[in-house]
């Protein structure tokens, strides 16, 4: 049996060993596994470490001011917010296509990160909460085409380019043993219980040209149905769910008045592996709830359709 406090106690050591009195960069991204890793961090090494965080712009509705509360207030750890969100809209403008979309934010962030990164002075070493099923995704040993469908750039990329030495305390844990290091370490449920969440964020959940406008929209409804989803106790029993907003307009009515309008399609999977998911089988009186609550209070969409195909053949996300 894995016994979390030994694993803490090793680990620190680990930690403390390899790094010295040097300092570590650590770049959050919202999502689970960078948050234990500098929480894992923090506990081993305090001011050393070094947290950054890049506001891409396609970020889902309040986790920037979650990471601040959580590491700035709550950790009192050296955080950097970065807001940047106009440096990814104006390098994606008229770009369509999704593989597209991927390497711009890859490459923008990259960017973003190195400068900042340059700012702290006798930095040695980057943090990343590589988990063990990373590891082997990334190792090659991938002869299946799931890894060159989708360009993912949260593993690889930035060690190389910044010259960094890394620190992956994770590289042996599961999801599920994140998690309860994460409880362990004082994180709030609310981070350790999140949903994964791309790294291009929700630009690949605006399909076609991403724009600011857009971009509110899609929060909105994506926010409207994840706070249905936690009211009615449906949020821990998926394993993604999310609203996508849709470059198509249909007619609808409103009063006396012909609409024509945009879609956005929701979105729920029970998967263990993200590799395979079936939709969720969401109860209907939830749905028509998050379908009324949209189109009620989501300027500019008039329709909301639900997403009802398994991976394969479809993926989890729509671009
Ligand atoms: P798909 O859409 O390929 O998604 O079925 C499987 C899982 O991977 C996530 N995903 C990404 N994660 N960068 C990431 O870090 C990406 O570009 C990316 N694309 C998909 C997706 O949200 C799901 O959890």
């Amino acid at each position: 049996l894995w016994k979390i406090q030994t694993f803490i106690e090793e680990t620190v050591q680990t930690i403390r060993a390899q790094v010295g009195d040097k300092r570590v960069i650590c770049g959050l991204s919202g999502g689970v596994d960078s948050a234990v890793c500098a929480a894992l961090l923090v506990k081993a090494i305090g001011p050393q470490v070094a947290c950054i965080y890049v506001d891409n712009g396609m970020m889902r509705e309040g986790e920037t001011d979650l990471v601040r509360h959580t590491f700035r207030d709550w950790y009192k750890a050296d955080l950097s917010v970065v807001h940047a969100s106009e440096h990814f809209l104006a390098a994606l403008q008229g770009v369509t296509d999704p593989q597209e979309k991927r390497k711009i934010i890859g490459r923008v962030f990259v960017e973003i990160f190195k400068n900042e990164a340059k700012a702290i002075p006798d930095a040695h070493f980057l943090a990343q909460g590589t988990l063990y099923p990373d590891v082997i995704e990334s190792g090659g040993s991938k002869d299946g085409p799931a890894a060159t469908i989708k360009l993912h750039h949260n593993v690889g990329g930035l060690p190389a380019e910044l010259g960094f030495e890394l620190v992956e305390p994770l590289r042996d844990l599961f999801k599920d043993e994140v998690r309860r290091l994460g409880i362990e370490l004082g994180l709030p449920e609310d981070v350790v219980w999140r949903h994964p969440f791309p790294g291009p964020g929700l630009a690949v959940r605006c399909l076609g040209e991403v724009t600011a406008e857009k971009l509110a929209t899609l929060r909105k409804a994506d926010t409207i149905f994840l706070d249905e989803l936690h009211k009615a106790g449906w949020y821990r029993k998926t394993s993604q769910a999310f609203a996508v907003l849709l470059p198509v307009q249909s007619v609808g009515v409103m009063g006396d008045g012909r609409t024509y309008e945009n879609t956005v399609a929701i979105r729920c999977v029970q998967t263990d592996d993200f590799m395979t998911a079936d939709w969720s089988h969401l109860p209907h009186d939830l749905l028509a709830r998050v379908s009324t609550a949209i189109i009620n209070r989501v300027k500019g969409v008039n329709r909301v359709v639900y997403d009802i195909s398994s991976k394969p053949p479809a993926t989890i996300e729509w671009e």
